[in-house]
């Protein structure tokens, strides 16, 4: 992915504090109410029969809470977590390295799944299926299967790139649980909870600033709170009241839609490069320099929500909002958009 700097820099000043901030039980993870509750019940139920959870996938944008929920599962099942990230199993040993170390109900938390190569992918499929492996062992003429059995674990994987799931691999997941953005309520909660346990003086509406500027992210929420309290440090008094956290993020550019930089690059490219006619998704992420998969399934479902963006059968185009943020009048007539 492209850098986004303001946030880059911050998460990777932030990834202790992410630790500190991360909720480990499902009464401390805000949002995605809908995601909480089947998660819960079908952990009820699992312990209720002593049997193991189904396998589990969380997709979503970066920082919604994938990962979190991961270890939430695990401490709400009193399981153990063996957490790997795709690119990361790169020949079929090293899954079955990770898949005979699990104890019976572990989970093994794959991050970045749709990043796995296929030759490994395939041998997930029994793995998940029927808890056996099947490793060729010797080459040549001595070749052959052994069969490994494993014990029957959970496996979790999350994705910011669904899309590029396979089908069987996407038809093994007992559950699909999509993350939504937060509205600006939920982030503030987020941002309350947070302050309280960096024992943060701040006013409700400091938060609400900070929530409303956070791109619908716990990850950018918490990030901006951690600068806005340095700033409030230095410059008022440690308190962050609602003029404060305006300042705040005023200095490192994060403006009052919460837009990133990728975000304004894909509305100027609309509006400036392409004059305001529908573009499709190639040419668009050609001229700023994106996957285009990563612009459909990261961004744009933020500019979509938001109202600055739609997708029309011929093309993606820019709204009035998106002029607006530019700070461009919008074009005289837009028969486009009716
Ligand atoms: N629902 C929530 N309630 C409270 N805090 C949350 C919630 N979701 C996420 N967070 C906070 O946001 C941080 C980022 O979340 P997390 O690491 O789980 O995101 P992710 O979806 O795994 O992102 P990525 O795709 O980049 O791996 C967490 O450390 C946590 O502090
Ligand atoms: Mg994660």
């Amino acid at each position: 992915m492209s850098p986004r700097p303001v946030t880059q820099a911050l998460n990777e000043a932030n990834r202790e504090l992410d630790l500190t901030l991360r909720p480990s039980r499902f009464g401390d993870f805000v949002g995605q109410s809908k995601v909480r509750e089947r998660l819960e019940l079908a952990v009820a139920a699992a312990r209720g029969r002593g049997d193991t959870l189904d396998h589990v996938l969380l997709c979503g944008p970066p920082g919604l809470g994938k990962t979190t929920l991961a270890y939430i599962l695990a401490e709400a099942l009193e399981v153990n977590v063996k957490a790997t990230s795709g690119p990361v199993i790169d020949k079929p040993g090293d899954l079955a390295g990770l898949l005979t170390n699990l104890e019976r109900g572990d989970i093994l938390f794959i991050d970045e799944i749709h990043r796995m190569q296929k030759t490994v992918e395939e041998y997930l499929y029994s793995a998940m299926e029927d808890f056996v492996l099947d490793i060729m062992i010797d080459q040549g003429a001595n070749a052959r299967s052994v069969r490994l059995n494993i014990p029957r674990f959970t496996l979790v994987g999350a994705t910011t790139r669904s899309g590029l799931l396979t089908a069987p691999l996407r038809s093994r997941f007992g559950q699909t649980a999509r993350l939504d953005y937060y509205t600006a309520e939920e982030l503030c909660a987020i941002v309350r909870r947070s302050a309280r346990i960096l024992n943060v003086d701040i006013e409700d509406e400091g938060a609400l600033e900070i929530a409303r500027r956070a791109r619908g992210t716990p990850r950018i929420a918490n990030n901006l709170l951690r600068w806005t309290r340095d700033y409030a440090q230095v410059r008022a008094d440690n308190r962050i009241t609602r003029e404060v956290a305006d300042r705040a993020l005023a200095m490192i550019d994060i403006d009052v839609h919460g837009l990133d930089e990728m975000d304004k690059r894909i509305l100027d490219a609309l509006i400036h490069k392409f004059g305001g006619r529908p573009v499709g998704l190639n040419s668009l992420a050609v001229s700023v320099g994106e996957e285009p998969g990563t612009i459909e399934e990261v961004y744009e479902p933020y500019l979509i929500q938001e109202g600055y963006l739609k997708r029309t059968p011929q093309g993606r185009l820019p709204t009035e909002r998106a002029y607006a943020v530019l700070g461009e009048p919008p074009p005289a007539v837009e028969p486009r958009l009716l």
